[in-house]
């Protein structure tokens, strides 16, 4: 076994290793599956505490205080169930769980367990990820038996923090414009639930913790203290349930969400759960952040160590008034200025003029473009740049041709009301029909046109998610539509590999590790005001890399921020422009011009380099952050300060992640030092109220 990474076992006790990081378990003598550790790797494998059932009083079921990955109908440390389940009407609820096999890979164990009564099989599966400290489990349900199962809930499993202390939950809320907001709870007795209960992940909050400790001195920080932590891989409707028991264990539930949620598991049907990526950090939120990115950089995305073309934009400028010569217009000022790839927004298909009719038509507007989209899409190339188009497949308005050949499409309940947001309906993405014609549609699109990129949007969650025509229990709704998602974008990238395709949900509405798998980039959110944007894209950075964070420089608040400023947060990430250029005077253009041509220069740091949250936009009126270079031979700190009614000097900003030993000069000044002693002293920035920094350090 090579070092620090792999499956230990030893008889039916597995250890897995990832970096720094273990996770263990083992079958007790009566066959549960016990929980025995999860943190920093320990030398030796008699080192990890034993697979036993915990002491109990005589007044308690026997497995009450014994912590099991798979919490049940029996007994645990948990009052939660991972799983459960009914037969015959309930007349038989819940599962009892016991070991019966295990298989060890290289990097992989799957252990399968069964509740003998029911003939169900579980099979629980772990994978160690490189050095990485992470580790990825999934669960499936198999239904060997004679009798239909229906499974309540199926989370992915039950994650047991060490025995004793105080612990906190670190989580990600929001909601439309203010995605990804930062929160820390201490886990007090109970439960703290988070969940999505609308088709879309992550207005709402992310399927995400990360636990630390809530004790004097042991809180986690950016590059110290001890975190554990996980995701769940899923573009729907989740559940995180964050439970401190009363016996004071602390104990992280995470899945598909069981409201509203039921299936049928026929006989011989097998039902998955989506994995959840999980780790642990030694060294703060930093490094599992980091862990993160890389995974999702590098194995994750259908592009692994994607870097983004710079794209324009025209929803600001023009919103659903698009035509040949405004489009062209733009694009004009846009390929002067740099840009490498131009996207028109919504507005360019089939009766659309406003948000009222024309979704689910997916043809050239006949009055806009009445000779397709040939004459735009050789505009954009003749003038050296890359054509993007807008899409929202899973949307129609009933104003639409599409809604009056196929009413019965969406999601409905039928003789209910069918209420809309922004004027549509969302198409019952479980239906196999539905599926093949979006696939038709869109195949046709890309192969009739060279399209690019696509912005695939999706602007109104879930209501009356009803399927009167579902043979089985209509409640399966929620993991068929998402399953259905999947076959429709993973076909239509499979036909046309060569098209880079944005995740947008009215901003930022679905970013998940699903998505990540899925698309090279996410539009992050439709605020785009500066200061907002700093404290988004500070939350987006706990789990997502800077090259999928999709940012444009507009016009929002313009008055207000200087346009170094509006561009120096978007470099941040995938730089983009979505003003209207048409408004913009010579100089702007020449600034932008120039911010374009410094962010080529940095943009492989940015989007390959290591991240180091060097100070929270949450906490402080001067914050900053630094990509630092795998090889460490370069970095570049990005500098903001918003508003600030203090007088007093800027703070000293400490930069880590560079080479201790190792001399760095710094751009626009004669110093030169080691990176211990930029960590240790740091570089005071010279900037007032809104004004911004952008600095590169290279070793010498
Ligand atoms: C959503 C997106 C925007 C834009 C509009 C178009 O709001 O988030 O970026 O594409 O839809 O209708």
């Amino acid at each position: 076994m090579e070092d620090g990474m792999g499956i230990q076992a030893s008889g039916n006790y597995w250890v897995l290793e990832s970096g720094d990081a273990a996770y263990a378990m083992g079958v007790e003598a009566g066959g549960v599956l016990v929980h025995t550790y999860w943190g920093r790797k320990l030398p030796r494998l008699s080192d990890y505490p034993a697979a036993e059932r915990a002491k109990h009083f005589s007044a308690d079921h026997v497995l009450q205080l014994t912590a099991q990955e798979v919490t049940t109908g029996e007994a645990s440390a948990s009052d939660e169930r991972t799983l459960d389940a009914t037969i015959a009407g309930g007349h038989l609820r819940g599962l009892v769980l016991r070991f019966e096999s295990a298989e060890v890979g290289d990097n992989t164990l799957a252990i399968t367990l069964r509740d003998a009564d029911l003939n169900l099989r579980v099979v629980l599966t772990y994978g160690t990820l490189d050095q990485r400290g992470l580790f990825t489990r999934a669960l499936s349900v198999i239904n060997d038996g004679e009798r239909e199962v229906k499974l309540t809930r199926v989370f992915t499993g039950a994650f047991n923090l060490p025995v004793g202390g105080e612990f906190a939950i670190n989580h990600l809320s929001g909601r439309w414009g203010d995605e990804f907001r930062m929160n820390r709870d201490p886990m007090g007795f109970g439960t703290i639930q988070r969940d999505s209960r609308r088709v879309i992940t992550s207005h709402g909050g992310v399927p995400y913790f990360a636990v630390d400790r809530n004790e004097p001195g042991l809180a986690a920080s950016e590059e110290a203290g001890e975190v554990w932590f996980g995701t769940l891989q899923w573009s729907g409707n989740w559940r995180l349930i964050a439970e401190r028991t009363r016996d004071d264990r602390g104990i992280i539930h995470l899945g598909l969400n069981d409201h509203d949620f039921a299936w049928d598991l026929q006989s011989g049907e097998a039902f998955d759960a989506p994995r959840v990526v999980y780790g642990y950090s030694a060294n703060g939120f930093g490094a599992m952040s980091r862990a993160y990115h890389d995974l999702i950089r590098q194995d994750l995305s259908p592009r692994p160590n994607f870097v983004a073309p710079i794209v324009y934009n025209s929803w600001y400028a023009t919103l659903f008034d698009v035509d040949q010569e405004g489009q062209t217009a733009l694009a004009d000022k846009a390929a002067k200025m740099g840009v490498e790839l131009f996207v028109m927004d919504d507005g360019w298909f089939h009766g659309r003029n406003t948000d009222k009719a024309g979704l689910g038509d997916w043809w050239p507007d006949e009055v806009k473009f009445p000779k397709g989209l040939t004459p735009l899409i050789d505009a954009v190339k003749e003038r050296g740049m890359q054509f993007g188009l807008w899409i929202e497949p899973e949307m129609v308005n009933p104003d639409s041709d599409l809604y009056r050949a196929h009413p019965d499409w969406v999601l409905h309940y039928e003789g209910r009301e069918r209420s809309l947001m922004r004027n549509q309906s969302i198409l019952n993405m479980g239906r196999v029909d539905v599926q093949d014609y979006l696939i038709d549609i869109f195949d046709r699109l890309l192969t009739e046109n060279p399209i690019d990129f696509i912005k695939w949007d999706m602007n109104r969650s879930a209501s009356e998610a009803g399927w009167p025509t579902h043979e089985r229990d209509a409640r399966e709704i929620w993991v068929r539509y998402v399953e259905g998602l999947y076959r429709v974008w993973g076909e239509l990238r499979a036909r046309h590999p060569n098209v880079i395709w944005e995740n947008c949900c009215s901003g930022g509405g679905r970013v998940d590790l699903g998505m990540m798998a899925l698309t090279e980039q996410s539009w992050t959110s439709d605020n785009t005001v500066p200061a907002a944007r700093l404290l988004i894209q500070e939350g987006y950075s706990q789990l997502f890399p800077a090259n999928t964070m999709a940012g444009w420089a507009t016009d929002e608040e313009r008055h207000e921020y200087p346009l170094d400023f509006r561009f120096h947060v978007s470099m941040a990430g995938a730089l983009g422009v979505g003003g209207n250029l048409l408004d913009w005077s010579d100089e702007e253009c020449s600034v932008a011009a120039g911010h374009l041509a410094r962010f080529k220069e940095i943009r492989h740091l940015v989007a390959g380099g290591d991240l180091y949250r060097l100070r929270s936009a949450h906490h402080h009126a001067v914050s900053a952050f630094a990509y630092v270079a795998r090889d460490k031979a370069e970095a570049v700190l990005f500098v903001f300060r918003v508003h600030s009614a203090r007088l007093g000097a800027n703070p000293a900003i400490r930069i880590a992640g560079l080479d201790p030993e190792a001399l760095y000069a710094v751009e626009g000044s004669d110093v030169v030092r080691t990176g211990r002693a930029w960590a240790e002293i740091g570089l005071i920035p010279t900037i007032k109220n809104l004004q911004s920094q952008i600095l590169r350090f290279t070793r010498v």
